[in-house]
Formats: structure tokens, C-alpha cells, sequence
């Protein structure tokens, strides 16, 4: 044979491999992505051989130069990426025995492309985990300081959409910042599961020659080694707990998105967003549109999709590595990439949010939010929660044919419906008065709403 066809395992191949099967088999489209840290790899990998004695230091020396030099090409633009060589890793070597010649061929020693992509994997979700970490966390600063901006803003809260009791407008950002902190504890526990070496497994059953893996851990912080060869060439379940998380942060960052909707429209008017986060409409010149959060609410479906994809690559595979898991990273990659554009835009847009505190006092004050309060003043004097919420009903049936709130009623108009009510009645169905009762751990009076953003600024290490 004249030519080999493939470079990295054409030796047993007679014919070419047909043309459309290249672009179909060929994932350096997508994984070139991966290039930083596969060469960060085999920086290791090779340091680990000639300390081993498998290779020459000299030969390490060379190697590493090489490829830091294909490093410098990649990063300044210069790089070819050629289809024929398939994937990321077959791009790298073969350039990288382009430039120092033979002892290129050497860096793939007692390793193979499975371990190895599966390495490269670990190492740039454990870098894209610490960058989602850092914007939770900012975002998490930017809803503690609008908490910290709105404690006396009262709001109506709903249940079932409807008019429920009223509540700070604080206490609702804290919901969410909940929500993401549950989140970033989640990241944080992942990334153990993350961070562990699969590089030495080979291609499924580890190597004859005298490796040492834990040095491998050592140079690149991975924080244990996989320990079966063929589960580490094979799982990508730290991918489907990364993706699941990273959609249950979509699936809050959505629910954000839809109330933001919901307030920001004419209807409602709690809030306005700020003109440099909508767009407007072609045809109506009035819209100002909430674009942001609805790709937001939108784009959560395709990190679902990302997740169910994965979970769908995985469930048929036999052990150890198949061709299959190539298809682990277009759906990861682009969870990331909607992840982490999504947060940067909350990250900027909620502190230019404006609240509508009188709009939304008024929308508290008309949906006799307090009711429930004069239920348990009732409670309170003594009567049986049944027979108050039967009074507290024909009070409002009453309020509502008057036009009135029931914290508007008079005395004498409350008196009609219990003996038991006296003037001290106005303390508990004002909104004020209703927030402040409640004040317990997790209830949304102001003196526990500061001590619950200050624990929470502490869980942040501020
Ligand atoms: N591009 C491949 C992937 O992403 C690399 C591993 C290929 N291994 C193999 N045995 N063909 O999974």
C-alpha cells in the first residue's frame, strides 16, 4: 500500500473511507472546543511517562513545546482543523508530529482516544462548573442587594394567581435567591463526582505499561482516580447529574421569567424592564416587549431536551466505550452555553428592574389579601377556625358589593358580622399589620426578612 489511509489507524484498512462517512463520523466541528484541555492532558500524561522512564525526558521536553506551540496556533486563529482527522485529539497529534517529528508518535503511549476524551470532558465541565458557580453567585449578590432595596415594598402574594396574603416584595426575591443556592450546593456536590481521572483506563481494559495514575491526578487536581477501567472509558453519568442540574437552574431561571412577564405587562405594572433588555414590534410602535425573559422561559427546553438526549445516548450501550458517546457532547455544550448566557442576562438585567410600589400596594389593598388575618383575630378571641372563616367570608361577600377592602370597612360595618371584633381589629387587617405578624423563620415580616438576607449574605461569605 502506497498511502496509508488514516494516519492514526488506516495500517489495517485497504480501501478509503467514503466521503459522506467522514463528515459523518468526523466530531472535530464540535470538540474542537475541547483543545486547551486535551493538550493540558497530554502535557501531564506525557510528564508522567518520562518520569516513569517510558519515554525520555528529552522527548517529554519536546513533546510539551510541541504542544504549547499548537496551544499559541489555536488560540491566536492559526490552527487548521482538518476533517480527515476526525476529531480533536487526532488534530492535535497529528500536528503535533507535523512539528517535532518522530517522538510525536510517542504521546500516545499507554493511552487511548477513550480515556482520553473521557479526561478531556471532566476537565472542561469542572472549569465550566467553577464559571456557572461564579455567575450564581453574582446573581445571587444582585437579588440580596433588590431584597435588600425593597423590604418595605409590599406585595400582593398569590396563590393559584390569585390575590392570596400579602407579602414583601424582598420576601419573593428570596424565594428565588433559595432556589439558586440550592443550585450552587448541587454544583458543588457534582463536581466531586466530576472531578476524578479516568486516564490510564486505555482503551477499556488500562495499560501494560508501569504507569502512575495518581501522579496524573496530582499534575492536573483531579481529587481521586476512576477506579474500574471500563466504567471510567464509559460513564457519562457525571454528565446527565451535571445536565439534570443545569436543568433545574433553567427550570427556576424560567419561573423568574414567566412572573417577570406577567408583572411587566400592562396588566399587572409591578415592575418595568429596562429598555436595554426588551425589543419592540415592527408593526405595533406602542410594544415594548419582554424578549429577555421569554428566550430565557423558551431556551429551558433545550437543556431539558440535553438531558433527556444523554439519557437516551446512554441507556442501550453495552460496556465499555461505543461510538455512541460522541453524541455526549453537542447536547453538553450547548447546556452550557444556554446556562451560562441565560444567568449573565439576569445577572445585568435585575438591577435595572423598576418596582411599581404603589401599583402593587393598590393590588394588594383590592384583593382582600388580609382576610386570613381576620380570620385568625377571630381565632385569636376565641372563635372556632370554621365558624371565623364563615364569618371572614360574609365579610368580604360584604366588602366586595361595597367596593371596598375590608381593612376600609368601619367599625360598626365589622361589627355586624362578630361581636368579637374590636377597634385593635385594624392592627391585624392592615398590610402592614399582616406582615408583621408574621414573624417567625421564613415568614415575610421585615424583622425577619433582614435577618434572613443577612444569614444569607453570611452563606455567601460576605
Ligand atoms: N471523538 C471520539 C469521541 O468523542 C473520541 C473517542 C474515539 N474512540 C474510538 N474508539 N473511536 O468519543
Amino acid at each position: 500500500m502506497s498511502k496509508k489511509i488514516n494516519q492514526s489507524w488506516g495500517g489495517r484498512f485497504n480501501e478509503p473511507t467514503n466521503e459522506f462517512v467522514k463528515h459523518f463520523n468526523a466530531s472535530i466541528e464540535f470538540d474542537k472546543i475541547l483543545a486547551p484541555f486535551d493538550i493540558q492532558g497530554s502535557i501531564a500524561h506525557a510528564q508522567m511517562l518520562s518520569e516513569q522512564g517510558i519515554i525520555e525526558k528529552a522527548e517529554f521536553n519536546q513533546i510539551k513545546d510541541g504542544l504549547e506551540k499548537i496551544l499559541d496556533m489555536i488560540n491566536s486563529g492559526n490552527f487548521e482543523w482538518s476533517i480527515d482527522l476526525e476529531d480533536v485529539h487526532m488534530n492535535i497529534e497529528a500536528k503535533l508530529i507535523d512539528i517535532i517529528g518522530e517522538t510525536g508518535k510517542k504521546l500516545h503511549t499507554g493511552r487511548s482516544r477513550n480515556d482520553q476524551v473521557a479526561t478531556d470532558i471532566r476537565l472542561y465541565l469542572r472549569h465550566e462548573i467553577i464559571e456557572i458557580k461564579k455567575q450564581i453567585n453574582q446573581f445571587l449578590t444582585v437579588l440580596l442587594d433588590l431584597a435588600e432595596r425593597e423590604v418595605e415594598t409590599i406585595m400582593p402574594g398569590f396563590t393559584h394567581l390569585q390575590v392570596a396574603q400579602p407579602i414583601s416584595f424582598a420576601h419573593h426575591m428570596m424565594a428565588y435567591f433559595e432556589m439558586l443556592k440550592r443550585d450552587l450546593d448541587r454544583l458543588t456536590d457534582a463536581y466531586k463526582r466530576v472531578n476524578t481521572l479516568p486516564l490510564g483506563s486505555a482503551a477499556l481494559a488500562g495499560t501494560t505499561y508501569p504507569i502512575n495514575r495518581e501522579r496524573v491526578a496530582e499534575l492536573l487536581n483531579f481529587d481521586a482516580l476512576c477506579q474500574n477501567s471500563l466504567d471510567a472509558v464509559s460513564d457519562r453519568d457525571f454528565i446527565v447529574e451535571f445536565l439534570s442540574i443545569a436543568s433545574t437552574i433553567m427550570m427556576h431561571l424560567s419561573r423568574m421569567s414567566e412572573e417577570l412577564i406577567i408583572w411587566n405587562s400592562a396588566q399587572f405594572d409591578f415592575v418595568e424592564l429596562p429598555d436595554s433588555f426588551c425589543t419592540g414590534s415592527s408593526i405595533m410602535p406602542q410594544k415594548k416587549n419582554p424578549d429577555m425573559p421569554e428566550l430565557i422561559r423558551g431556551k429551558t427546553g433545550r437543556v431539558y431536551g440535553s438531558l433527556l438526549n444523554i439519557l437516551t445516548v446512554m441507556k442501550g450501550q453495552p460496556l465499555a466505550y461505543n461510538k455512541d458517546n460522541q453524541e455526549d457532547k453537542e447536547p453538553l455544550f450547548d447546556a452550557i452555553s444556554t446556562v451560562r448566557s441565560s444567568l449573565r442576562i439576569f445577572v445585568e438585567m435585575f438591577p435595572l428592574i423598576k418596582t411599581n410600589q404603589s401599583v402593587m400596594l393598590d393590588s394588594a389593598l383590592k384583593g382582600y389579601s388580609t382576610a386570613t388575618d381576620l380570620a385568625d383575630y377571630l381565632v385569636k378571641k376565641g372563635l372556632p377556625f370554621r365558624d371565623a372563616h364563615e364569618v371572614v367570608g360574609k365579610t368580604v361577600a360584604f366588602a366586595i358589593s361595597s367596593g371596598q377592602d375590608i381593612s376600609e370597612l368601619s367599625l360598626i360595618d365589622l361589627q355586624a358580622f362578630s361581636k368579637l371584633i374590636e377597634e385593635d381589629i385594624f392592627d391585624s387587617i392592615s398590610l402592614e399589620g399582616s406582615l408583621s405578624a408574621r414573624n417567625h423563620i421564613g415568614g415575610t415580616s421585615k424583622v425577619q426578612i433582614i435577618k434572613a438576607i443577612k444569614i444569607a449574605k453570611n452563606s455567601l461569605g460576605k
